[in-house]
């Protein structure tokens, strides 16, 4: 039902799980990303859970654990050029088709973590 949050639509928390354990594999795989990601991925993955969760309109887990997301200060350490946000989206984009999120709902997620990931660049190509 289109009223229910993004987070009811797609079916909860198991299905934000598997989409982060689908998304971090192919970061770790990516040339481009890979050398801005710790080895240990593990915690990236919790928070990144916690996020999506509240992100979807799920329960506000992060912001329970960790404070305002301030993702976009959070992220000024890392260098993302716009070829870094392409990488992250085409991973998230692949994370999506292989989590079987599909239909009005994956649009709606698409078309938040574009803008998202857009809003995260902060340098030039290098
Ligand atoms: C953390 C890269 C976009 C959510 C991180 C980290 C890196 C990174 C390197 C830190 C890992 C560490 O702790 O060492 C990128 C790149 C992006 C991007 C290259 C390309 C645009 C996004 C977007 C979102 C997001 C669009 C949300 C929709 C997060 C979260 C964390 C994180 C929640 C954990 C923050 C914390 O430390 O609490 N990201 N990110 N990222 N990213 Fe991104």
């Amino acid at each position: 039902n289109s009223f229910d949050s993004l987070y009811e639509q797609i079916g909860g928390a198991k299905k934000v799980r598997e989409l982060v354990e689908a998304f971090y594999a192919r970061v770790q795989a990516h040339p481009l990303l890979k050398p801005i990601f710790p080895e240990d991925i593990q915690p990236v993955m919790e928070k990144q859970y916690l996020f999506l969760t509240q992100f979807l309109g799920g329960p506000p887990l992060y912001t329970e654990k960790h404070g305002h997301p301030m993702l976009r200060a959070r992220h000024l350490p890392f260098p993302i050029t716009p070829s870094r946000a392409n990488a992250w989206l085409e991973c998230m984009h692949q994370a999506l088709d292989e989590a079987g999120i599909t239909g009005e709902a994956r649009d709606q997620i698409w078309a938040r973590v574009v803008m998202a990931a857009h809003h995260m660049i902060n340098q030039p190509e290098d």
